[in-house]
């Protein structure tokens, strides 16, 4: 019997105010062409005033849990992936929670940056092997605009706002691979596999210069662009190849690619590398810019929602951010 959790449905949520590149360029010293020859993006959604994580959060879970048909009292654990809360602490998953109308098991924060969504695939995932939980809320929702330095050229160019998510439940032993009479552990809907990976001694590579701990403020994102390029392409090959490799697979058996969404230039060279199609890679990024834990839920469910993902489709989900961390989830639709 095999026990593996299987996505029931997805759902996102961007907020109302798009800002163009040409728009920023009034603010800062950029302009649009050197924003879309060095990072693919064109705009970006910026959260309004007063509207919180939670807020986005709790937008693409309702949506989320209307695609997948389930109420929100099935659901028996909550997890969010994101770098900023609504406040230190409670954690913002709880205020979603009550928001959400949950009032089984238990939710809480994952704070792994723009890795967060595929560690919180990790999470979930492993709570359903392990019996512990049954019907998982995953978000991944930022309101990174928060936490830029609208100074700094070099890094409030590149980041977006948004939130997107998946309701994640058990199938009863294994009942999708068995009802298909499959047998092998890569065969049947569902999670087939999840990687993370981290490397605190590149910390100082993209941070932020503040906490409660240290400083007392909230502080703004410091990124060493070229060398956090150069690890994603590095750190990302590897990790597709882990994934490919644990699970019998080769890179043409992937169906699609839902990147974490940086940079357009990271996102053609791990296609290059894998001899992936462009057709076969779901890319937002010129449109959403990067959201960090909410840019491959966001992604997910747009190719979901307009047909390109379908059911029995082989989905590679790939991430890597502060920390370094790093991360991949291979999944049957
Ligand atoms: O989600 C977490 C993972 N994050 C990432 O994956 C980001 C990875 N890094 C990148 O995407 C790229 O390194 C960036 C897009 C951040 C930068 O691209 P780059 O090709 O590495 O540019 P660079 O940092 O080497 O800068 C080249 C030049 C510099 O000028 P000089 O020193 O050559 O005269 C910068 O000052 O471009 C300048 N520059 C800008 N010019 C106009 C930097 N930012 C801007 C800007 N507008 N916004």
């Amino acid at each position: 019997m095999i026990k593996r959790s299987i996505i029931a449905g997805c759902g996102s949520y961007l907020p109302e105010r798009v800002v163009t590149n040409e728009e920023l360029s009034k603010e800062v010293d950029t302009d649009d062409e050197w924003i879309v020859a060095r990072t693919g993006i064109r705009q970006r959604y910026i959260a309004a005033d007063g509207q919180q994580t939670s807020d986005l959060a709790l937008a693409a879970a309702e949506r989320a849990l209307e695609h997948a048909g389930i109420p929100a009292s099935d659901v028996d654990l909550l997890v969010l992936a994101t770098t900023t809360p609504d406040q230190t602490f409670p954690a913002t998953a709880t205020k979603v929670q009550h928001r959400l109308g949950m009032t089984n098991g238990a939710a809480f924060d994952l704070q792994a940056v723009c890795s967060g969504f595929v560690y919180g695939l990790a999470v979930a995932d492993n709570f359903i092997r392990a019996g512990q939980a049954k019907t998982v809320m995953l978000i991944g929702a930022e309101t990174f605009s928060r936490i830029l330095d609208w100074e700094d050229r070099t890094t409030c160019v590149l980041f977006g706002d948004g939130a997107g998510a998946v309701v994640l439940r058990a199938a009863e032993n294994g009942e999708d691979a068995e009802q298909a009479g499959e047998t092998g552990h890569n065969r049947g809907r569902g999670v087939l596999s999840t990687h993370i990976h981290s490397d605190g001694a590149t910390n100082d590579l993209l941070y932020v210069d503040g906490g409660p701990s240290s400083t007392q403020t909230v502080g703004h994102v410091r990124m060493n662009g070229r060398e956090v390029f150069r690890h994603a392409v590095t750190n990302l090959a590897s990790i597709v190849d882990e994934t490919l490799e644990a699970n019998g697979l080769a890179a043409d058996d992937i169906d699609w690619l839902v990147p974490h969404q940086a940079n357009k230039r990271i996102l053609d060279s791990t296609a290059r590398k894998l001899g992936l199609p462009a057709e076969k890679i779901v890319v937002t990024v010129e449109r959403h810019a990067n959201t960090s834990a909410a840019s491959i839920p966001l992604a997910l469910d747009e190719a979901v929602k307009d047909g390109r993902i379908k059911t029995g489709d082989l989905v590679l989900l790939e991430a890597m951010g502060g920390g370094l961390t790093w991360g991949a989830g291979l999944v049957r639709w």
